[in-house]
């Protein structure tokens, strides 16, 4: 098994699957036009996060991480018209590229791109009065998913999915004496949800287009 096999998979699940997608392809066009890393999350998984959002019937969704607004355009499809998207993005070009990849989606009047560091967009959404929100996303630096986990429970209600991506780190997240920032990051995030008596969790590997990695995903429930 190698990341050719895997990339050849994917690509034969998503030409089954995922019908042609102009609007998708021309965000991660301009993302690259831009500059963009190309760190989106693969059409699968994008895919796989509509189907959550919509399993959960979610009207309020917040990402964080935005980058070319890639995965904002999958999880603001699943929608309904009156729903609303807010994904936050530290750095402002990558949210000027998302802004116009959203329009370009008819999805500008749903999503909402707030700029600046997480871990101060968070408590200002929180003193807004912004949430419950139905399905959270967390997809940004890896480091400070502990806290971006903290604040996704403080603005979620029983019921709540919580995704967290890329929780593998090339398996270095079974090293329990790394001292990789990402690794520690994804390590103290588990340690807090397998504490944290509001969530039931489990994590997922993955391999595939993005190569091996995985996605934590979590339920409140109290
Ligand atoms: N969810 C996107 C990919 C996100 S990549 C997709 O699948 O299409 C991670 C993004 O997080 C990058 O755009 C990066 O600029 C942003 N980021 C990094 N640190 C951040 C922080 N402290 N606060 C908010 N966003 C941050
Ligand atoms: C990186 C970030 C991501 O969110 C991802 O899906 C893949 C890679 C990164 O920072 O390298
Ligand atoms: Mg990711």
């Amino acid at each position: 098994m190698d990341a050719d096999r895997w990339a050849a998979v994917d690509r034969y699940f998503a030409e089954a699957l995922i019908p042609p997608d102009p609007v998708l392809d021309a965000a991660l066009a301009d993302s690259d036009a831009a500059g963009l890393p190309p760190i989106n999350v693969a059409p699968t998984q994008g895919r796989l996060l509509h189907l959550l959002a919509r399993m959960v019937g979610a009207r309020r969704i917040l990402e964080v991480g935005t980058l070319g607004g890639y995965s904002a355009i999958w999880l603001g499809r699943a929608l309904p018209e009156d729903g609303r998207l807010v994904t936050l993005e530290a750095d402002p070009a990558h949210a000027a590229v998302a802004r116009a990849n959203l329009a370009r989606a008819g999805l500008a009047d749903r999503v909402e791109v707030r700029v600046g560091p997480a871990l101060e967009t968070l408590p200002r959404l929180a003193a807004e009065g912004q949430g419950p929100f139905d399905l959270v996303f967390i997809d940004a630096d890896k480091p400070n998913n502990p806290g971006y986990v903290h604040w996704a429970l403080e603005l979620s209600r029983p019921g709540t999915a919580i995704v967290v991506d890329n929780v593998v780190r090339g398996g270095a997240v079974a090293d329990p004496a790394s001292r990789d920032a990402g690794v520690l990051g994804v390590r103290r995030l588990m340690e807090l949800i397998a504490a944290e008596p509001r969530v039931v969790a489990t994590a997922l590997q993955t391999v595939g287009a993005k190569g091996y990695d995985g996605f934590a995903v979590a339920l409140v429930v109290g």
